[in-house]
């Protein structure tokens, strides 16, 4: 493929300029950070698999008519996306108490939750993604009450949604964190669903043992992190043709 620009580099993917306007190339590494890049580390073969797992999840969600950024996948590590306009905010869904819920309130890891909660988080590094309310979200502009709505509606279908595709593969959806962007279509804008759905971006139990299959592995030092990206692929049956060996890709071409 021909050189393009780099537009922006995350912690985890990078964003190249797309083959036609409106478009972007996703690119996924094998970087991991946590604890808002304090823990940085490698996780060799994951941005193979989260490529995988996002485009089966996006193409799952299309499937039920809610709409996302992704177009298709390109190669291994590499997919189209429609560009959007971001909005600053991590949307937390939780089904069972933990992490930073846990730690906040004192609610025991594993604890069902009464109902689902959804949670916003201010995407914003240097102040550590703080939670906010509706209140700040609004008031300083980051999305309107209407954004809010379709943001909510969308969360809770994505979760009833998903909680059932991992549940017939034997895994528990803990909570997991959504990206929403505006798409603008002749005048009219739309929210989508963008960034990636994956065991980055999932806390992922297996239903029987309670064994982690996500990011946890990492942040927490849990060992056999690969293996566990690798688990969830497996299980939704979409590990790489070439199994284990193909997993660490081809590099990016820029
Ligand atoms: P938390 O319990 O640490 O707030 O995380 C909630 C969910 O959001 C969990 O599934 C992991 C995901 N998450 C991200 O995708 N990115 C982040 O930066 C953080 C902190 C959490």
């Amino acid at each position: 493929m021909a050189r393009r620009r780099q537009l922006y580099e995350g912690k985890a993917k990078i964003l190249f300029e797309g083959p036609e306007p409106g478009t972007l190339v996703q690119y996924f590494k094998d970087d991991a950070t946590a604890f808002n890049a304090q823990k940085k580390g490698v996780i060799t073969g994951k941005g193979v698999l989260n490529n995988r797992i996002s485009e089966f999840i996006m193409l799952r969600l299309h499937e039920i008519g809610v709409p996302t950024h992704f177009v298709r996948r390109l190669n291994m590590r590499e997919q189209l996306i429609r560009e959007v306009e971001i909005i600053p905010l991590e949307v937390v869904v939780r089904n069972v108490a933990a992490g930073s819920l846990s730690a906040r309130l004192g609610i025991a890891e594993g604890t069902p939750l009464p109902r689902s909660i959804v949670e916003y988080y201010y995407k914003n590094d240097a102040l550590g993604d703080p939670l906010v309310a509706e209140e700040h979200i609004t008031a300083f502009g980051w999305a309107s009450v209407q954004d809010l709505d379709d943001i909510m509606a969308l969360s809770l279908r994505v979760n009833d949604f998903l909680s059932g595709l991992f549940l017939g593969v034997g895994i528990r959806l803990v909570d997991f964190k959504l990206e929403f962007g505006r798409l603008w279509e002749n005048e009219e804008m739309r929210i989508v669903i963008a960034d990636e759905i994956s065991p980055d971006s999932c806390r992922l139990w297996d239903i029987k043992t309670g064994e982690k299959l996500d990011k946890d592995r990492f942040r927490r030092d849990l060992g056999r992190v690969e293996e566990a990206y690798q688990e969830v692929a497996r299980r939704l049956g979409i590990l790489p043709e070439a199994g284990v060996r193909d997993l660490k890709g081809p590099e990016t071409m820029q």
